[in-house]
């Protein structure tokens, strides 16, 4: 049986990796194997990329750029990690995937959606996640929470940057109901969680009955 493949996505400082131990509990306590892995990176190579983007200096990488390195290190992740652990069984969760490139290469830095569906459908040839949670809150909460964190390449960028970012979150989810799940990322960890248990427990349910038809 194929594997299932979940991404986290979400503006900086809302919870992901939080979410992300949460989710692979709940994943294992159902018996699945699971592995996790992160955009941009999840490869030797996709590592030296990530460290490369998120450590120039502002402003020296064009959006141009920055959307080849993301798609780069994407198709080199999905051939050596994402589609061997699904065919395998496995489960994937990863921490971002191509949902990150439409919000913050085409909605922060205004990079052609027709180029990125494009790329998109080059690289990935159909492939989509089967389930994202995006963990939704103002920017302003995140951009507080990181604030005392050296800041990254993307980290030292303004609110408005981050409100466009999230706008487009928003326009993906809206028009992707079946696939992107909104969590109210600015609520207590507890009500958090219980949004990603009543999102998780529907998904897995609907996987058992496509896996039993
Ligand atoms: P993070 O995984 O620690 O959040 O850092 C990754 C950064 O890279 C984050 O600021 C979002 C950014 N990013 C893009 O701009 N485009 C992409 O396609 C991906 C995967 C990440």
């Amino acid at each position: 049986m194929k594997g299932a493949f979940i991404t986290i996505e979400g503006l900086e400082g809302v919870g992901k990796s939080t979410c992300i131990s949460f989710v692979k509990e709940f994943i294992a306590n159902e018996g699945h194997k699971v592995i996790i892995t992160r955009e941009p990176g999840g490869t030797l190579l996709g590592e030296k990329i990530r460290k490369l983007i998120l450590e120039s200096k502002a402003g020296t990488l064009s959006a141009e750029t920055e959307t080849m390195l993301m798609f780069a290190a994407r198709a080199h992740h999905l051939n050596l990690v994402i589609l061997p652990a699904l065919q395998n069984g496995s489960w994937v969760i990863s921490d971002r995937f191509t949902d990150a490139t439409f919000a913050y290469q085409g909605g922060g830095r205004n990079v052609s959606m027709d180029w990125l569906d494009s790329l998109q459908n080059y690289i990935q040839n159909g492939l989509e996640p089967d389930l994202t949670l995006l963990l939704d809150a103002p920017p302003k909460i995140g951009l507080n929470r990181i604030s005392n964190r050296d800041l990254d390449y993307f980290e030292d960028e303004s609110e408005s940057f981050y409100k466009k970012v999230r706008n487009i979150y928003l326009d993906l989810a809206k028009n992707q109901k079946n696939r992107i799940k909104i969590i109210d990322a600015s609520a207590s960890i507890k009500s958090v969680n219980l949004q990603i248990i009543t999102v998780l427990k529907q998904f897995i349910a609907q996987y058992k009955q496509l896996s039993n038809d």
